[in-house]
């Protein structure tokens, strides 16, 4: 088995390479950060964006499979999942507030375009998911039926957000770029100035990052072996003990049937 390092490598590196890029993005060509309801209030939105629902997220997300978080207690990397699903959740807060509340200032309608729509439902799905976690996954009192039904749902779910989280920032550079390039400062987006050039390859950086991350997720060999003690593993051996009853039952009916045959042939 190939150890998963070298990809945890360079998935981190390239979550790096797209924060700075964003805040680069933001800080050379839109002139900074600022809360005060300008358009330097606006440059929040894509760096919380960008850092909190697609790297964060994306760390978070790789978590169990660093070989690191395989031995023993399985609580204290389920805390840092959560905590760090938690982080991303309140950076994307405060980038939508960002936007929302330049918009109200300037009279800009809300919710208007495909972006909008696309980006809430994704922090909308996000925050449902972190709640249902919390309360499946981490309260003791949760059943383990619940765990095993759940368990793959929230695999899912996690994994489809994420890509969700890339089609509102996708769209959401694009409409950025023609906004700005074509209405605020007259230079035409079909003519690739360097801020496009840069802001494109951003997107293609950001899109680098979740392939990644989704590579990282879809090898099986690289999930945290079964070990049947820790308490967060506890609903793997139930699902064996389900497997193992499945097996007798099977064993049973071939039994009963070789014997019905036999009695056939004496009879
Ligand atoms: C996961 C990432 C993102 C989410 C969830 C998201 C979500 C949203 C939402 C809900 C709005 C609507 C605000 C309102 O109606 O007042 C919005 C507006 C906007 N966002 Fe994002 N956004 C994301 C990333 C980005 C990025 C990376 C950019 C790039 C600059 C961007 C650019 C914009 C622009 C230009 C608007 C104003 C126009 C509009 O409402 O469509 N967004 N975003
Ligand atoms: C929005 C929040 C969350 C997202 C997007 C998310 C996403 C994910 C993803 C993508 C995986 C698959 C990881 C893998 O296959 O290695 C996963 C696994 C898991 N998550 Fe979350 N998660 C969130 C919140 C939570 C919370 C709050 C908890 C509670 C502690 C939790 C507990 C777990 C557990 C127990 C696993 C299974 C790990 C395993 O045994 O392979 N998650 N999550």
């Amino acid at each position: 088995m190939r150890s998963s390092y070298p990809c945890l490598l360079l998935c981190v590196c390239l979550g790096v390479a797209c924060v700075v890029g964003v805040c680069v993005w933001n800080a050379q060509w839109r002139g900074g950060f600022a809360w005060d309801g300008s358009g330097q209030q606006f440059n929040w939105h894509p760096v919380l964006m960008v850092s909190g629902l697609v790297v964060l997220y994306g760390y978070g997300a790789v978590l169990y499979r660093v070989p690191l978080t395989w031995d023993g207690d399985k609580r204290p990397w389920k805390l840092l999942h959560g905590g760090l699903m938690l982080a991303s959740l309140v950076l994307s807060v405060v980038g939508l507030s960002a936007v929302f509340q330049v918009h109200a200032g300037k009279g800009i309608p809300a919710l208007y375009s495909v972006h909008s729509w696309v980006g809430l439902g994704t922090v909308v799905l996000f925050a449902t998911q972190w709640v249902v976690g919390v309360l499946v996954f981490l309260l003791p009192c949760s059943p383990v039926s619940l765990r095993v039904v759940l368990k793959p749902v929230h695999v899912w779910l996690g994994t489809s957000i994420l890509s969700l989280s890339v089609a509102a920032c996708i769209s959401g550079i694009t409409e950025n770029l023609i906004f700005h390039l074509n209405e605020v400062n007259g230079t035409q987006y079909v003519t690739l100035p360097p801020e496009a050039l840069f802001a494109n390859s951003l997107g293609v950086l950001i899109l680098l990052f979740v392939l990644v991350v989704l590579r990282i997720l879809s090898n099986r060999s690289w999930e945290r072996p079964e070990p049947g003690l820790s308490q967060g593993a506890a609903y793997r051996p139930l699902l064996q003990e389900q497997r193992m009853k499945g097996q007798k039952k099977k064993k049973r009916a071939v039994l009963f049937h070789t014997r019905y045959f036999f009695s056939y042939l004496v009879v």
